[in-house]
């Protein structure tokens, strides 16, 4: 039986990687970190598992990431581990970049002095790219034509980081193709664009709006209120409608930044697959996983305001200066063609599958609160 750690165990990806790796009979080894409330709640699928253990540990504390691999002597790692969020790198850089950058060099260090033949794996990212891309000729599959060039990033494109956190990604990613060059450790990077879930966080973008929407259809079903317009009114600080029983309810605008980025949005139950994919190769690379597919913000908007048959959603958005970021990503679209030839990676699930998954998740979610509360 393959040994695996995985350092961010308790994130989105963390959780479905463990619940992959168990399937393929994997004894799993979960790294977190010291909290003072119970962080492992993605992990509910995993617990009662008896190849599934965790230990306690964190990236910047060098000591106890050696401690953790030599114990273990895994056959693969993978460092899942990060402050993740883009607008909180501005915030904390210094944060960011300890965990992001020096704890993957901590990783890369207890490898390369264990001795132990580990597989690493280190999550790089598209927001490494910037503003950069390259361009194509429209596919010929393509049934619109584009009035401006098909633009894409991929492994050749340049990087060019926007943000702490993107700064901290791409020493994270250097180091490990120089560990590999050096060192000729087993070590890939995966860039991944943005994938989704169930169980992102809710102060990502997609997940801050699909919680909304849940809220919104909950609090209309539960007061018979009427979603169009006729009835309802804005205020200044939530939208407000009238029940069936003539009383007022009320639910705060949904407050964001900026609508017009676009990002190429997958689901993370997918990706996960691919990160096993890399290091089940004979050699070492980096791949970029992606759908290929681009939306900006507001197409997330209709999508998800769509699933509960809401077409106009600009009464309930406003939006807050304090969700833009100093320097943004514009535009990401992912070419996964190497990953695809190289590795039989394909995505799964549609932009509109994973927008549903998502808001029907949080619409269960918020019936059992709110059945708890009453
Ligand atoms: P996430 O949900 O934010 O999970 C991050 C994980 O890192 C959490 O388990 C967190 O633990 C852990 N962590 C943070 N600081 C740590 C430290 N000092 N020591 C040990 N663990 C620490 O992120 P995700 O969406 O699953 O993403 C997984 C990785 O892929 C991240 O590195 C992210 O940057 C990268 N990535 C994500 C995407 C995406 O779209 N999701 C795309 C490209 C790359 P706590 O639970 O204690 O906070
Ligand atoms: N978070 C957030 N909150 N983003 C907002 C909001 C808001 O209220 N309003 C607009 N946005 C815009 C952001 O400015 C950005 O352009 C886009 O929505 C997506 O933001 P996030 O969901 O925070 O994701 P991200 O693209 O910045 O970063 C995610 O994807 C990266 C891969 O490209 C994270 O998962 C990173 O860890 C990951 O590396």
């Amino acid at each position: 039986m393959k040994t695996a750690i995985i350092f961010g165990v308790t994130g989105q990806d963390g959780s479905y990687l463990s619940e992959f790796l168990l399937k393929n009979d994997y004894k799993v080894v979960g790294v977190h970190r010291r909290s003072s409330i119970d962080t492992t709640e993605r992990l509910d699928g995993c617990k009662d598992n008896p190849n599934f253990s965790l230990v306690c540990g964190d990236v910047v504390d060098s000591g106890s990431i050696y401690s953790i691999i030599n114990t273990n002597r895994p056959n693969e790692c993978y460092n899942l581990s990060a402050q993740s969020h883009v607008g909180t790198s501005f915030e904390q850089p210094e944060t960011t970049f300890q965990v992001n950058a020096i704890g993957t060099l901590n990783i890369l260090e207890a490898i390369r002095t264990g001795s132990h033949n580990t597989r690493f794996y280190q999550a790089s990212t598209s927001e490494m790219f910037g503003n950069n891309h390259s361009v194509k000729p429209q596919p010929i599959d393509m049934k619109v034509t584009l009035k401006s060039p098909y633009r894409y990033q991929d492994e050749s494109t340049p990087l060019n980081p926007r943000s702490p956190y993107a700064v901290s990604k791409v020493a994270a990613h250097n180091l490990v193709f120089t560990y590999r060059e050096a060192y000729g450790i087993h070590a890939s990077c995966g860039i991944l664009f943005n994938h989704e879930s169930e169980r992102r966080g809710d102060n990502f973008v997609t997940r801050k709006i699909t919680s909304y929407v849940a809220s919104l259809k909950c609090g209309l079903d539960e007061t018979g209120g009427s979603d169009d317009g006729v009835k309802s009114s804005v205020i200044r600080e939530c939208v407000c409608w009238e029940g069936k029983d003539g009383d007022e309810y009320s639910l705060p605008h949904l407050e964001l930044g900026n609508l017009d980025s676009h990002r190429d949005w997958g689901h993370a139950e997918d990706y996960v697959r691919g990160m096993w994919l890399m290091l089940q190769q004979d050699k070492p690379g980096d791949y970029v996983l992606s759908t290929g597919e681009s939306h900006s913000v507001r197409d997330f908007l209709d999508e998800a305001f769509g699933c509960i048959g809401i077409e106009d959603w600009s009464k309930y958005v406003v939006i807050n200066p304090k969700f833009y970021r100093p320097a943004e990503v514009d535009y990401l679209r992912g070419c996964s063609a190497k990953a695809e030839l190289e590795l039989g990676w394909t995505r799964q699930v549609s932009f509109e599958e994973l927008v549903k998954r998502m808001v029907n998740s949080d619409i269960e979610k918020t019936e059992v609160e709110l059945e708890e509360i009453e």
